[in-house]
């Protein structure tokens, strides 16, 4: 067999083709939505990540505060920005790009932004509505994971789902999101981690692979089953290039759906981040 590739690519186009209506009907009634970004450092991938989400807001037609901040930025004064945007009417939501340097409590920092403004969908109320099943907002990347699940018609009522990885970021809202009693979840989920024995034992038995490890190719072709539909979130910057965390050449002549990287979940995160900044845009001018 050799896997179908989920275009995350196309299903982004997608996504970010129906924001912009919705930005379009929304202007029509004098309303822009509007993204804070907050960098605290230099770090080259954060900076290329949020230099990406800010151009595609833009070409949707989010508007977009950059706020840039030195790695030396004392924490009372991130404190200050982010009570600042909380307040301003015009900033509908704010992402913080992670991780902060070390010297700045993270999820002080997370706690502090508005749960309304919550555009990346991680501060603890949030996370709760999407463990209950009703969430204002999902993370942007396990959003965008079972929307390219959806959108690819892969059937995940009564699937057993393994999640390779626990973040907060990740593996944790990916599994809350799956349990649910709700279209393009319902399934069974295992959830494995560095504490798991026997990783591979879980990994075989898996109908959908989720891997978010943060280690090149960690997953092999022995580790899954014929006909599984893997989801790679991994990114790793190596010596062949960016590479995710599943061994794609050999996999993918097992699985029956496959995500690239890049071009895979990458992607769908920036694209479903437009798609919560714009519901929070909405929910804020009382638009159902
Ligand atoms: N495409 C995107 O938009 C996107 C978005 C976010 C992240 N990412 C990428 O996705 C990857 C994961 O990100 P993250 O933030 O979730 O990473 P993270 O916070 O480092 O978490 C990694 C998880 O993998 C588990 N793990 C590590 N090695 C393992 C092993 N050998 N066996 C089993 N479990 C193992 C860890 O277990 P413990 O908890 O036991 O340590 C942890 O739960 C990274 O490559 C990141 O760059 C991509």
């Amino acid at each position: 067999m050799t896997a179908n590739i989920i275009d995350g690519k196309r299903i982004a186009a997608d996504v970010r083709a129906e924001v912009t209506r919705e930005t379009k009907t929304l202007a029509d009634r004098d309303i822009t939505p509007g993204l804070a970004t907050v960098l605290v450092g230099d770090d080259p991938a954060s900076k290329v990540y949020v230099n990406s989400k800010q151009k595609a807001a833009a070409e949707v037609g989010i508007k977009i505060w950059d706020h840039p901040l030195p790695a030396s930025t004392p924490q009372q004064e991130l404190v200050d920005l982010i009570e600042q945007l909380n307040s301003d009417d015009a900033v509908s939501g704010i992402l913080v790009q992670l991780p902060l340097p070390e010297h700045i409590d993270e999820d002080l920092i997370l706690n502090l932004v508005d749960p309304d403004k919550d555009a990346d969908g991680f501060h603890p109320r949030n996370l709760g509505r999407l463990l209950m099943g009703d969430p204002l907002i999902a993370p942007a990347t396990p959003a965008g994971i079972q929307q390219m699940l959806i959108r690819s018609n892969i059937e995940t009522t009564g699937a057993h789902v393994v999640i390779v990885g626990r973040s907060n970021i990740v593996g944790k809202p990916m599994a809350a999101l799956m349990i649910q009693k709700a279209a393009g979840a319902n399934s069974t989920v295992t959830v494995c981690h560095t504490g798991t024995r026997d990783l591979d034992a879980h990994t075989q038995r898996a109908d959908i692979l989720i891997a978010a490890i943060g280690r090149a190719k960690a997953v092999t072709a022995p580790m899954v089953k014929e006909g599984v539909v893997v989801i790679d979130v991994g990114i790793n910057r190596t010596e062949d290039g960016l590479v995710g965390d599943v061994d794609f050449d050999a996999i993918k002549e097992k699985a029956s759906w496959i995500t690239p990287v890049p071009g895979g979940v990458g992607p769908m995160t920036i694209g479903m981040l437009l798609s919560n900044t714009v519901t929070l845009a909405k929910r804020r001018a009382g638009i159902p």
